[in-house]
């Protein structure tokens, strides 16, 4: 493990070189004309794989974008076997005019390396490709590893779900190692056993065949944009509860144990405010922040769009008005559960005079991991030599939709970490990864190896 440790301190510069070079590919999944770079992304990583010495690396197509795949297993059946997970795909950079350099070429600043995809994750899935290569570079993989590296994480691992049930010997593991979730704070190393769900929708409401003269027709015609406004307002009382009918009827409830331990984490209130730059919190009432994001569901609006929109005036009555809505998700709800509920709360609130309609888009399973996995205390034990102190164990509000695939179909737990602090801007112009913390992320990786071993 000394052998390794002293090549990843050897190497710091051509890592960060590499991790500069797949951050230059615009692999945006949610972009058609971006298919071409999410083709040349998913081939970086396999030549990365090949590098390693990785057995049966493929660039595999799905209905979608391709799953990257490599494996080495010659530490034998009695070693343990760990599938690492990743995805390549990054958010969409706009708006563009927010970024201090541009988002596809990667500028290190302070101890910042900015980049969309930096943190998010190409970042992480670099810490682990760097480290396996610090491990077979001066010495042998003690465990087996297998590698799933996918392209639509962030469009909801839609095609991801078949593709694990169509390869299941090919990913049978013991469990997965999964670096897309994050940190507490800096200096404060955690390993993630709670992910929300998500359940995202477009809502459209038409109204008439075409825009109007708001004079000639104002007064006389129901504007959608009204209606879709009115539909939103209701789906919240003033205080912040979603509205839809049985919204919260299976959602688990928080035991006296599960609210001490989120009492426990180093959160305040302040920290959440300067993070996301408002001037107070709002949300449920009778929950904490931190429970609220890690434990209870929510609705929100993702945009708006109708009518005019652009420089100056025009007097119009719009014919159509669109709302992107998602709901987070929590233990027990469902993806389906939540649309029947949004369907029936649109049944019962929508005027008659509009049409409207409700298309699901895409989700993902809220999710629970246990602790008892041998996985979680190499990691416990690794990030305790890296950091000086135990790691948090907490819930986070994000989704990562192979986590729930991944026990649905082969029964294996994830291990959920990552690297990544909460100010890294994920989604956000000016993405940005903290550099110490990626090479100590490096180094986590090696003594995680060496400890399940
Ligand atoms: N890395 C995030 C998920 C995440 C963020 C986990 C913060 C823990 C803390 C991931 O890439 C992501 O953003 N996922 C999407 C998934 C969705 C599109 C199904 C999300 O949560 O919005
Ligand atoms: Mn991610």
């Amino acid at each position: 493990m000394n052998l390794a440790l002293a090549y990843v301190d050897q190497n710091r510069d051509k890592f960060l070189a590499d991790l500069r070079e797949i951050l230059t590919i615009p692999s945006i999944s949610t972009d058609p004309e971006r298919k071409a770079d999410m083709q040349r992304a998913a081939e970086w990583i396999s030549l990365q794989l090949r590098g390693l010495g990785m057995a049966k690396v493929q660039v595999m197509p799905t209905a979608g974008h391709p799953v990257v795949f490599g494996e080495w297993l010659g530490a034998g059946t009695s070693a343990p076997t760990v599938l690492i997970y990743g995805h390549y795909d990054v958010q969409p950079p706009d708006p563009l005019e927010l970024w201090s350099s541009p988002p596809f070429e990667p500028e290190v600043r302070g101890d910042y390396l900015y980049a969309r995809g930096a943190a998010d994750m190409k970042g992480q899935v670099l810490a682990c490709l760097k480290a396996v290569e610090a491990i077979v570079r001066t010495g042998a993989l003690p465990v087996n590893i297998k590698w799933l590296i996918e392209g639509e994480e962030e469009i909801g691992s839609e095609n991801l779900d078949l593709f694990i049930q169509e390869h299941k010997d090919l990913l049978a593991c013991d469990f997965c190692l999964n670096a897309d979730a994050g940190m507490l704070a800096a200096g404060e190393p955690s390993i993630t056993t709670g992910l929300r769900g998500l359940a995202y929708y477009e809502l459209r409401v038409h109204g008439p065949a075409k825009d109007l003269h708001s004079g000639m027709y104002g007064g006389i015609v129901h504007n959608p944009a009204q209606v879709l406004s009115e539909l939103i307002a209701g789906m919240h009382d003033a205080k912040g509860k979603v509205m839809l009918p049985g919204f919260y009827d299976k959602v688990r409830r928080l035991s006296p144990g599960e609210r001490r331990d989120f009492a426990r984490l180093p959160v305040r209130d302040r920290m959440y405010r300067e993070q996301a730059g408002v001037s107070a919190l709002w949300g449920e009432p009778g929950f904490t922040p931190a429970e609220r994001v890690g434990a209870r569901p929510t609705l929100e609006v993702n945009g708006l769009l109708s009518g005019f929109t652009g420089v100056g005036s025009k007097t119009v009555l719009p014919a159509w008005a669109m709302a992107k809505i998602s709901c987070r998700l929590v233990p027990d709800q469902t993806e389906a559960g939540t649309t029947r509920q949004l369907r029936a709360y649109l049944k019962q609130r929508a005027p008659r005079d509009i049409r409207w309609e409700l298309v699901y888009l895409h989700g993902a399973g809220a999710a629970l991991t246990s602790t008892g996995n041998p996985g979680v205390q190499a990691m416990r034990l690794a990030m305790k030599e890296v950091w000086g102190k135990e790691p948090h164990f907490l819930r986070e509000g994000g989704s990562i939709g192979v986590v729930v695939q991944l026990q649905r179909h082969l029964k294996v737990d994830s291990i959920l970490c990552g690297f990544a602090l909460p100010d890294s801007d994920m989604h956000s112009p000016n993405e940005k990864q903290h550099l110490p913390t990626w090479f100590r992320g490096i180094e986590t990786m090696v003594r995680f190896v060496h400890h399940l071993a």
